[in-house]
């Protein structure tokens, strides 16, 4: 269990989209976070819930995916719920039909949406006519399912997120935005360092800023991945190449090479440092096998068994 007091009412998340974390103040992540670990060990001690039956959440997936895909159809059985997996290919949307249609026909069938695609502003739109809560499963901005339960894990391993340093090093993307927005709210230093060109969106690193300034929380952006991985407690990288940006792999990685996340760059962190993936990794790009797969630090399955804890959580919270 978390140490945190959260003084929110459970019932304020009723019916609100999970599009960022921007969305949420401190103490609603606190309270997601702290569910979430009250449901992982309910279901390790093999406690059924039903909280979600009769429930449907509907999956809209653009892009691939094995995690997301799977922990939030898994979760909405595990709390006596139904998930239906719709790729766009099969949905009229994939013939042109508009989201705005898509989301008031679907809002009629099912109690939530959960939507991947490359387009963030889909995602809005979406939520925008639905009249049931929208999930945010990535998009080109966001990935707050993941940031959510990249802080568990840490929480988890580290036992606080004051006090830590957490280093993002790599390419300032989806995962970066989520993950130095989920800093700042809960009060974690963050370092981030892209290759030049590869930064994040300034936008976001002003929010990010903006919530900072509240709880305490120090945001180091830089190009220089010796100066953010030094003295880091949590390491963290992601692919070079993002769904959708396949074609730019051979130039992005020249750029990224001195990013990637081997024996000698986190020679620079703490001795006992973890290390964190969202995953799908490409061991030899940006980390090398010898780090990912090093178990005394790798904490990677942990985080993507976190995804299912952290998500059962938000659908509990979100779906009325
Ligand atoms: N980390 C993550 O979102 O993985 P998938 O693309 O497999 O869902
Ligand atoms: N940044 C990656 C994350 C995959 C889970 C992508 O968008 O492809």
């Amino acid at each position: 269990m978390l140490q945190y007091e959260t003084k929110i009412d459970a019932k304020q998340l009723k019916g609100k989209d999970f599009l960022t974390l921007l969305d949420f103040s401190s103490d609603e992540i606190f309270y997601l976070l702290e569910l979430a670990s009250k449901m992982k060990k309910e279901q390790k001690d093999g406690k059924i819930s039903n909280v979600l039956q009769g429930r449907s959440l509907g999956m809209i997936f653009e892009n691939a995916s094995t995690r997301t895909r799977v922990s939030f159809e898994v979760g909405m059985t595990q709390l006596g719920g139904h998930a239906l997996f719709l790729s766009p290919r099969d949905l009229q949307i994939g013939r042109g039909e508009p989201i705005s249609d898509t989301a008031q026909v679907l809002s009629r069938y099912v109690d939530a949406i959960m939507v991947r695609t490359n387009s963030h502003e889909k995602v809005e739109e979406l939520a925008k006519y639905s009249t049931v809560p929208v999930i945010n499963a990535l998009t080109d901005f966001y990935h707050p399912c993941q940031a959510l339960a990249d802080l568990l894990t840490i929480y988890e391993h580290k036992g606080s997120f004051q006090g830590n340093k957490l280093v993002y090093v790599g390419d300032g993307n989806n995962v970066a935005h989520s993950l130095v927005i989920a800093a700042a709210k809960v009060g974690m230093d963050i370092a981030v360092a892209t290759p030049v060109g590869y930064e994040m969106n300034s936008d976001i690193i002003e929010k990010a800023q903006e919530v900072a300034k509240t709880t305490g929380a120090t945001i180091l952006i830089t190009n220089d991945p010796i100066e953010a991985v030094s003295d880091a407690d949590i390491i963290y990288t992601d692919v070079w190449a993002s769904m959708g940006f396949e074609s730019e792999q051979k130039e992005r990685e020249e750029a990224f090479g001195p990013f990637q996340v081997n024996h000698s760059l986190v020679s620079y962190a703490k001795s006992d440092y973890i290390f964190l993936h969202c995953l799908p990794a490409h061991r030899g790009e940006e980390v090398t096998a010898e780090i990912i797969d090093d178990s005394k630090h790798s904490v990677i399955y942990d985080e993507a068994e976190n995804r299912l804890h952290v998500q059962k959580a938000i659908l509990a919270s979100v779906i009325k």
